[in-house]
């Protein structure tokens, strides 16, 4: 039960913080105490769910973090990949292409993940501590005293050593018998298969976890960045089954996973390991909340009466109410122009904090603050989205430029005729979204603006909505669209009320 409303002195204005907006850095600002922690989050750390997808800024490494505190926390050792351990161009350069021999590099990919996963097991089981003889650590020991004792070879470096292996033997000049011995022995892993039992009885007495995250960094959609990360998959799904203390977990981008054609043709076999990350915008007022209190602690307020204070209360003693309007509408106001991710609401948030600071230092800061945070907020956003998706869509920003100056509201036909001017070059575009506009007829166009964020959906009068909030929508039947109000300030969109 929420008592009272809370009032901040304006010298928390100084301190305040919504944190940093990317988890790596965030962790340090505090995120373990203001971490959100919804059933998704559950389903994953108790192991139910192994693959995190999500959107751009929507939590999947918030989730790693805070999971990899805790499991270090309970004595779990844990080992994090990060973007330093791969490079997609150096893969591309350094190995064959596919068709230089059909190698198949979807299974090579996976058998060299697997291998290189084992391997970090193993030296990360035996960096201290682990049980000899009995135990199996003893084995494990030798196999690594004997095979990985050289000091400095990276990890990319080790996968690498593995797919070459497998390249030299399908390449090669090796006789055919010999050559599909050979491969055999390199998928099954026999180097290490042997080895599995004595890894078995090590991991029942030691909990690893390993947290593959950021693999978009780089990506360049290449045949080897590809089979990289199904390969993963593959090699993920059947690590996991050796023992309930080993874990590995892999994040991806939504639209990356949508980009492997490899991953989505085999989708059910993936499907009960996937947790997709979703907010809603009460969660992101939470999450905002969240932020306010802890700020409000580290300055000496008192943690019990901050409890007893709601969330829209928190919101309202940084952003205000306006006046004759409901108490959520300036919370209403940001939030619906985001796509209900963490980032963007922290990022807009941390802008409003920022301009007050500068112009009307008050507490509550003053409304026009997210005014003025809005214009740079709304550009930066538009220009993020169209990066996101430039290997499916190049040019994309250029699309949306189209609408500027125009109209917020669109009836079907409008649109069909504006996506028409597009596809037909009537409206110029950048040079590199002209040619696959041109293919694109307008109720294709319109899936994907609405696909990307730009455009949302009215569907029997109820209000206009997106992909972030419902994720399948029957486009053909919808007769009316509205751009996004997270893209309005960036277009100067005309706004008239027509609801
Ligand atoms: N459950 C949560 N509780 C509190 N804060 C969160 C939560 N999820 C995400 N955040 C915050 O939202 C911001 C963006 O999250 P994060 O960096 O995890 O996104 P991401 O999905 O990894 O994005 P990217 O695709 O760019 O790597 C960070 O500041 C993070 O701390
Ligand atoms: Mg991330």
């Amino acid at each position: 039960m929420y008592v009272a409303d809370l009032a901040l002195s304006p010298k928390v204005l100084e301190r305040l913080d919504f944190g940093a907006p990317a988890a790596e850095r965030d962790i340090a600002r505090g995120l373990e105490h203001y971490f959100v922690e919804s059933p998704a989050f559950n389903r994953v750390q108790s192991g139910a769910k192994t693959i995190v997808l999500g959107s751009r800024g929507s939590g999947k490494s918030a989730i790693f973090q805070v999971l990899a505190k805790r499991a270090r926390d309970a004595g779990a050792r844990v080992i994090e990949l990060t973007p330093d351990d791969y490079s997609y161009e150096l893969l591309s350069s350094t190995m064959a292409a596919e068709n230089a021999g059909s190698w198949a590099k979807h299974g090579a990919y996976a058998a060299a993940w697997k291998y290189l996963l084992y391997v970090m097991i193993m030296k990360e089981a035996g960096r201290k501590g682990m049980r000899l003889g009995r135990g199996g650590g003893a084995e494990v020991h030798r196999y690594l005293r004997d095979n990985h004792s050289q000091v400095g070879m990276g990890r990319l470096a080790l996968l690498v050593s593995y797919l070459k292996r497998l390249e030299n033997v399908k390449l090669g000049p090796i006789e055919a018998g010999a050559r599909t011995r050979e491969l055999d022995r390199l998928y099954q892993l026999e180097e290490i298969h042997s080895l599995l039992p004595a890894l078995h009885r090590v991991l029942d007495d030691v909990r690893i976890v390993v947290l593959v995250d950021e693999l978009d960094r780089g990506w360049d959609s290449s045949e080897d960045a590809q089979a990289f990360i199904s390969g993963l998959f593959q090699a993920c799904v059947s690590v996991n089954s050796l023992h309930p203390n080993l874990r590995v977990y892999v994040s991806l981008r939504q639209e990356l996973y949508d980009d492997i054609p490899a991953l989505y043709e085999d989708a059910q076999k993936y499907r009960d390991l996937v947790e997709t990350v979703h907010w809603t915008a009460e969660a992101l007022l939470e999450l905002i909340a969240k932020r306010i209190r802890h700020s409000a602690r580290e300055l000496g307020y008192d943690s019990e009466s901050l409890a007893r204070v709601s969330d829209m209360s928190c919101w309202n003693a940084v952003f205000g109410r306006v006046p004759g309007q409901p108490v959520s509408a300036s919370f209403t106001y940001v939030v619906e122009r985001t796509l209900h991710r963490p980032r963007e609401i922290i990022e807009f948030c941390t802008a409003a904090l920022e301009a007050a600071r500068d112009r009307k230092p008050t507490m509550p800061l003053p409304l026009a603050a997210i005014s003025w945070a809005e214009h740079g907020y709304s550009a930066d956003r538009a220009k993020d989205i169209a990066a996101e998706f430039r290997f499916q869509y190049p040019g994309l920003l250029s699309v949306f430029d189209a609408f500027r100056g125009g109209d917020c509201r669109y009836d079907r036909d409008a649109l069909e005729y504006a996506c028409l001017e597009l596809a037909t070059g009537e409206v110029r575009v950048d040079h590199g979204a002209q040619w696959w506009l041109e293919s694109y007829d307008p109720d294709r166009l319109i899936e994907v603006l609405w696909h990307v964020g730009f455009m949302t959906a009215r569907v029997n009068g109820g209000p206009f909505v997106g992909p972030h909030q419902v994720p399948y929508l029957n486009l053909a039947g919808v007769k009316q669209f509205q751009i996004h109000p997270m893209f309005w300030n960036y277009l100067g969109t005309i706004t008239r009320e027509t609801r």
